[in-house]
């Protein structure tokens, strides 16, 4: 197994280019089940989870080939195999995004309930109740889903909870579906907007993506396009608050500031500089970081995937500062590894109060899962001496290459091999 080695201390300075978005690229890859003959979708983040939906789209006999670094191509024409299966799901909870257009397009699917993971429960109860809404059979045997349906009927569905794979499963489900759906209290978040663009592209009749109403009028096929993923907030998001944790001067490249409003308008509190630049955006860090208070909530809000991000930065701020996770019910995972390096945070159900201290100092520390990996190599970057982060799988699944992204910016950072 690898870990990370940072040796703290350095200001981060120069220039780095935000990669494909991976909340954007999973269901895009996964619609490609919805048509027959060679997608080709640009942009595409080498992750690990990108590799274990290939993986996965490969077992049901769907072609997929690299055209170029970041070009992906995939043909779905030949899919035999309408499962899902425990071996793959268990690495990779989105693979929950094949049971919509797989039920769409075969009129079936088995797949692996997805277990929860370190972050929460994770149930998919709306996006079952929302297929059956829409005509599927669906029931739970030896682990699995077992869906059906000749054809899926347009329905009017209404999330209790905004949820973001699970309006983008139905929303894949509908296209195909007989007459129109309509998704209320449906997630806004942006890899919404580019998935909805990429199925206008294949012949499907969305409108409203990025709105709390989503309409979709089901046609009969869907035919194959060519279309590119957006660029990943959260990666763009982290490299911002690496350049506040150091004291740095970064340009983030690539990111589109107008996904980052309610990052950008916290760390500005805080007394960060960040303004729009070519293609991207420059952000500035100073000494005497002022505290603040975040809520996470879906989009346009404080996004859950940079909390353990901003609470790294906030653990170096002047006072105390109140973080609160509304979205998922465990995710402070990372609040005892950075208590190993000095951290002086306490935690209350959703809420962690969050006292500055003067400093942190390195130590060795685990990765639970993917954005709390993050936090620690920001609490690592910040810290006084050596900090060895170890299972770095985690941070794999959603960041390409992020010790050579930050050693470019001047990070005392590398990969051993434990
Ligand atoms: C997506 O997960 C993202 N993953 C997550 O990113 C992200 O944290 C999350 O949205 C919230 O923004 C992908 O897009 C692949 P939800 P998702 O359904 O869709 C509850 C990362 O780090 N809920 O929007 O699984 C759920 O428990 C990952 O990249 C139900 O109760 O999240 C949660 O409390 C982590 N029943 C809330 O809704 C359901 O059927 C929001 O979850 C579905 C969800």
């Amino acid at each position: 197994m690898d870990k990370i080695v940072i040796w703290g201390g350095e200001r981060l300075k120069g220039e780095v280019l935000i990669s494909g978005a991976k909340n954007a690229a999973l269901p895009i890859l996964v619609s490609s089940l919805l048509t027959e003959g060679w997608n080709t979708f640009r942009n595409v983040p080498d992750l690990r989870d990108i590799k274990t939906v290939k993986k996965l789209l490969n077992h049901m006999g769907a072609r997929c080939r690299t055209q170029s670094p970041g070009t992906i191509q995939i043909n779905s024409e030949n899919i035999a195999c309408c499962e899902a299966p425990y071996e793959l799901v268990k690495t990779m909870r989105a693979s929950i995004l094949v049971l919509g257009p797989l039920v769409a397009r075969l009129g079936q699917a088995r797949v692996s309930l997805p277990g929860g993971c370190a972050i929460g429960a994770r149930p998919v109860n709306l996006h079952i109740n929302a297929l059956e809404r829409m005509g599927a059979e669906i029931f739970l045997a030896d682990g699995y889903l077992e869906a059906k349906a000749k054809r899926l009927k347009g329905a009017r569905i209404y999330f209790d909870i905004s949820t973001v794979t699970g309006t983008e499963n139905i929303m894949m489900a509908a296209c195909l579906a007989d007459g129109e759906t309509t998704l209320e209290n449906a997630a806004k978040e942006p890899e919404i907007v580019n998935l909805a663009e990429v199925l206008n592209g294949m012949g499907a009749r969305v409108s409203g993506a990025g709105t709390d109403v989503i309409r979709i009028e089901g046609v009969d096929k869907l035919h194959p396009v060519e279309a590119d993923i957006i660029p990943d907030r959260i990666e763009a998001g982290t490299f911002i608050i690496a350049a506040g944790i150091t004291a740095g001067d970064v340009v983030v490249r690539g990111c589109v500031p107008g996904h980052l409003d309610a990052l950008i308008k916290k760390l500005t509190d805080t007394g960060m500089e960040i303004t729009p630049v070519e293609d991207g955006l420059r952000a500035i860090g100073h000494k005497g970081i002022r505290s603040v208070d975040v809520m996470t909530l879906p989009y346009p809000g404080f996004p859950t995937d940079l909390q353990a991000q901003i609470m790294a930065y906030l653990t170096v701020a002047r006072g105390s500062s109140l973080i609160s996770e509304t979205v998922f019910e465990n995710r402070f995972m990372h609040v005892s590894e950075l208590q190993r390096m000095g951290a002086n945070i306490k935690v209350q159900g959703g809420n962690a109060v969050v006292k500055g201290v003067s400093g942190l100092r390195g130590a060795p520390v685990m990765a639970t899962d993917l954005r709390a990996s993050a936090s620690l190599i920001l609490a690592g970057l910040a810290a006084r001496g050596r900090t060895d982060l170890s299972r770095v799988y985690h941070i794999d699944r959603g960041y390409e290459q992020i010790e050579k992204k930050l050693s470019g910016l001047g990070a005392r950072i590398s990969r051993v091999r434990e």
